[in-house]
Formats: structure tokens, C-alpha cells, sequence
């Protein structure tokens, strides 16, 4: 774009409607798309042009707006509209943070239009400012315009004014052009538009639009452009709208991958937020989201059915059926199928976190294993350790979480509760079927089960007649108990 527009440039995001059409108690630029509320893709958009002021207006649940924009946008300066209601107004109100000399572009967009991009925004401040028009507007030619301000053209095609849907007569509904509501106007000439118009409408707003038929009316130029694709200005106004846009972008971002070298087996079952970043050679299976600020490294395979949250995951792993937030998979990694990864989960290199297994705050380090119906929880585990099936850390003594630390090249057995705080070093072992209340040293075995002792005979005597006492006899008769009887007596 024209670099010295940049220095004179102040983008308004308009975003003080009540959005009275969501029926929401969330103000409707805080509704979510692609991971991003709709606000934050129209300030990412605004923040991108270089403007010397970006500034958002609110007004309607401004207590649950404000926080967002100063915590993601600390440059942005917040403008407040007052009772007077209107867009017009609204960029009125805009006009008064700036100071009071601002001289140069004003670009106007809505909080509640996410699709727009820059590159349509810089072309449109290109087009004004070579133009010598003192505004700018986006259009778009819609199949069904209901809703819409309509553009009125002149007989030779020069633009002439908007009308809102609700203003328009029979023959101007007819018209398909409309107003994207976004702008670009001069802002000495926007300032004096704005002063003159007033009300006098169907909603008795103050409408932004009766500014540039005001501009004409002043002998000044006023050009319309439309838009080549339409979903660029795709206004939301209800949660049918929300939806549709929020397919549309999430088609658009799959593309955008499976261009970049990420195959998607069915992108309209992969959600991916725009804030995602996936390597190349990565493959996604149908039913995957990927949400906040997941990282997928490259030749990695997730899905199908697979939730991710915040993670990181290596190249090369595999993440099957899962839900995982806050956590870290290694390069080569395997997860799932049914898997649970609490925040605080790390998973080393070539590790295994198998079914049915929930971790938290657990560190497993390169190589080692979780792979059967386990709870891993405030633990850490050295490398190449095994985790006997149906192990529990017993984290919680009912007041406080207490950590267990596991080293390297430990075997535990199957069935195993680790009574935390505990500690089995390096290279230990426990069998199977214990309850570990006490650290065990490097290389030794801990058991604490009481000596099996099997009575003979005992199904006989006590159960006399039943199928498992039929059973058992003729078992003797073949003589194929014998050498399990024979083992038992070792004991
Ligand atoms: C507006 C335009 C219409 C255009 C459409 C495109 C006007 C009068 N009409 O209609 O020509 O076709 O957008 O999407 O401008 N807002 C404020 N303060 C207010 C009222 C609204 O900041 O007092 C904000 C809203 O939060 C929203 C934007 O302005 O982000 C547009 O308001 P909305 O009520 O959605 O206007 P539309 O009826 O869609
Ligand atoms: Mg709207």
C-alpha cells in the first residue's frame, strides 16, 4: 500500500451494538470463531495495516469487552459511545480520541465482519487514495440482500447513497448491491459529514451511511467498489450467521494447510483455530480439533477423534482418540486410543501413553511407557521405565497432592497403587498386585502381598453338586490339574 497513508492512518472497529439478534448474555463480538472471538479477527485485521491509531468502539457490555482489547491489544485506544445510538454516531465517538489535528485516512470496519482481510483493506486504501475521493466503500453484490444497506447508483453507474433495508422502498429492495460496512473516508470531510446529518430514519440512528450521501450532496466524490468474494464481508448478526462463517473460515484455514503439505482426510469434520501452527507432512483424520495455540510437529499423525488443547505434539507421533490440554508429546510419541492428558502433561520421546489413561502434571520421560488403564497424576518418571497396567499414583491424601518420582528403567508390576509421596529408584522393580507405601531403592523388588495359600479340595467339600464342583472332578479324572497342583506346593 501507499506508505505514506500508513503515518495518517486510523483504523475504527465499530463494536458497541447491542447485537440484540445473538439472544446472548455474551456481548456478540465476544463470540467465538476459528478460536478467535469475532472482535479479536477484526482487530488482528485492523492491527495488520500499520495505522498510527486503532480504535475499537463499545459501548453495550462494554465490562466484558474492554478486558479483552487491553489484554490482547494495549495499543488499541478504546473509544465509548454515548446514549446516542447509530454507527454514525459510533465513528463520531471514534473521532474524539484522536487528536484533535488528525489529518489523513479513516478506515472504518465492524467487529462483527471477521472474514475481512488486509489485502482487501489495503486495496481499498489504495483505491481512495488515488482516487481523490474523499470516501471509499466496500460493496458486495449479494443473492439475497435482505438485511443489507442497499448502494443507489445513478443512471451512469457513479454512486449516490445507501439506504437501509428498513428505509428502502419496494423498487430499492430490488437492488443486490450493498454495503459492506466498511469504509474509508477522509477525515476532515468524515468530521463534517457527521456534524450534519441527523435521525431522521426508521431506527432514529445516527447512521454512518447518511455521511457519505452527505459527502455527495456537498459536490464531493464518493466511490463504491465491491468485493470480489463475498464472504470476505459476511456481517454476523444471529447464531445461524455465526456458524456459516465459522465453516467457512475453518474450509479456508483446512485449505490453506493441505496447501502447505498437511493432508486432511475430511476437513469438514477438522476444526482448526487460526492461531494453530502444523508442520508439513502432518496428517489430520477426520473428527480432529485443534484449538489455542497447539503445535503439530512435522509427519506427526492425529485423529481420528482427537481434542487438543494448548499442546505441543513432535514430529512423528501419534495421537489417537484423545483429549488433551496443556501438554507436551515428544518426537515419535504414541497417545491413545482413549487417552486423557490433563495440563502439566510431558511426554518424553518415543513414549507411550496408552488406553484409558489419564495423567496430570506428569512428567514421563524419553522411551518409558503408561500403556494400560492407568491415572499418572503430580508424578515424574525417568526414561525407559514401564508402567504395569492398572497402576494408580495416589496423589491425594484427601487434603493435600503429594508427587512420585519414578527413575529410569523401572519395572513396576500390574495393578500397583503408588502412596504418594514416594520414590522408586532407578532401575527397580515392584510386583504385581501392590500397594507401595514405601521408597524403594535402586535395583530392589518391593512386593507387600501376603503369601497365596490355596486350599485343597475346597470346592468339593463347600460346594458340593455344582457345575463348578462337576468341573473340577472331571479335570482330576484327566489328570490336567496335576501340574498346576504340583507348582502350588512350591509355595
Ligand atoms: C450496517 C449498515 C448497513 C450494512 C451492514 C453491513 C448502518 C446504518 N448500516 O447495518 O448499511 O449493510 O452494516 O454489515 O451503518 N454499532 C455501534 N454502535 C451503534 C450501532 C452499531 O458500534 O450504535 C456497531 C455494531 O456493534 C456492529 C456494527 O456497528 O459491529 C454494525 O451494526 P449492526 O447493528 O450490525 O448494523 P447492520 O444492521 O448490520
Ligand atoms: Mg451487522
Amino acid at each position: 500500500m501507499t506508505k505514506t497513508g500508513e503515518q495518517h492512518l486510523a483504523v475504527v472497529v465499530l463494536a458497541a451494538g447491542a447485537g440484540t439478534r445473538m439472544k446472548s448474555n455474551k456481548p456478540k463480538v465476544m463470540h467465538e470463531i476459528a478460536g478467535l472471538p469475532l472482535l479479536g479477527h477484526a482487530l488482528a485485521t485492523a492491527s495488520s495495516l500499520g495505522a498510527s491509531y486503532v480504535v475499537p468502539v463499545i459501548r453495550h457490555q462494554k465490562d466484558s469487552i474492554a478486558p479483552y482489547i487491553e489484554a490482547f491489544y494495549p495499543n488499541a485506544t478504546i473509544a465509548e459511545q454515548d446514549q446516542i445510538p447509530g454507527t454514525g454516531r459510533a465513528v463520531e465517538c471514534a473521532l474524539e480520541v484522536l487528536p484533535a489535528d488528525f489529518k489523513g485516512a479513516v478506515v472504518v470496519t465492524s467487529g462483527d465482519v471477521p472474514m475481512l482481510d488486509v489485502a482487501t483493506l489495503e486495496g481499498l486504501i489504495d483505491a481512495h487514495l488515488s482516487n481523490g475521493c474523499v470516501a471509499t466503500i466496500l460493496t458486495a453484490v449479494l443473492d439475497d440482500p435482505s438485511g443489507y444497506g442497499r448502494i443507489v447508483r445513478t443512471s451512469d453507474g457513479s454512486f449516490l447513497r445507501i439506504i437501509e433495508h428498513r428505509d428502502a422502498t419496494k423498487k430499492q429492495l430490488d437492488i443486490r448491491e450493498v454495503n459492506a460496512g466498511v469504509y474509508v473516508f477522509d477525515a476532515d470531510h468524515l468530521r463534517t459529514a457527521l456534524s450534519r446529518i441527523g435521525t431522521h430514519n426508521a431506527q432514529g440512528e445516527k447512521y454512518l451511511t447518511d455521511a457519505a450521501a452527505e459527502l455527495i450532496q456537498e459536490g464531493f466524490d464518493v466511490q463504491a467498489i465491491p468485493v470480489t468474494d463475498n464472504w470476505l464481508v459476511a456481517g454476523i448478526n444471529d447464531r445461524v450467521q455465526l456458524s456459516e462463517v465459522g465453516a467457512e473460515l475453518n474450509r479456508r484455514i483446512c485449505e490453506a494447510w493441505q496447501l502447505a503439505g498437511v493432508t486432511i482426510l475430511d476437513p469438514s469434520s477438522t476444526w482448526i483455530d487460526v492461531t494453530v501452527q502444523l508442520g508439513q507432512d502432518v496428517t489430520l483424520l477426520p473428527g480432529t480439533y485443534l484449538k489455542g495455540l497447539t503445535t503439530i510437529g512435522e509427519g506427526a499423525t492425529v485423529g481420528p477423534e482427537v481434542v487438543l488443547v494448548d499442546c505441543k505434539v513432535g514430529e512423528g507421533a501419534s495421537v489417537v482418540k484423545t483429549h488433551a490440554s496443556g501438554s507436551s508429546i515428544g518426537a515419535g510419541a504414541s497417545v491413545g486410543p482413549y487417552a486423557y492428558l490433563r495440563p502439566g502433561t510431558d511426554l518424553g520421546a518415543e513414549g507411550k501413553i496408552g488406553t484409558f489413561v489419564e495423567t496430570k502434571n506428569a512428567k514421563i520421560g524419553a522411551g518409558s511407557k503408561v500403556p494400560h488403564l492407568s491415572y499418572v497424576g503430580d508424578a515424574e518418571i525417568g526414561v525407559e521405565s514401564n508402567i504395569g497396567a492398572g497402576t494408580i499414583f495416589a496423589n491425594y491424601d484427601g487434603v493435600k497432592k503429594h508427587r512420585s518420582v519414578i527413575g529410569s528403567h523401572v519395572r513396576t508390576g500390574s495393578h500397583n497403587v503408588f502412596v504418594a509421596p514416594i520414590e522408586i529408584a532407578d532401575g527397580a522393580y515392584t510386583a504385581a498386585g501392590t500397594v507401595v507405601r514405601k521408597s524403594v531403592a535402586a535395583g530392589d523388588l518391593a512386593m507387600n502381598l501376603a503369601p497365596q495359600r490355596n486350599i485343597a479340595g475346597w470346592v468339593l467339600d463347600k460346594r458340593p453338586g455344582s457345575a463348578a464342583a462337576a468341573a473340577a472332578q472331571a479335570a482330576q479324572a484327566s489328570g490336567s490339574s496335576q501340574k498346576a497342583s504340583d507348582q502350588d506346593s512350591n509355595n
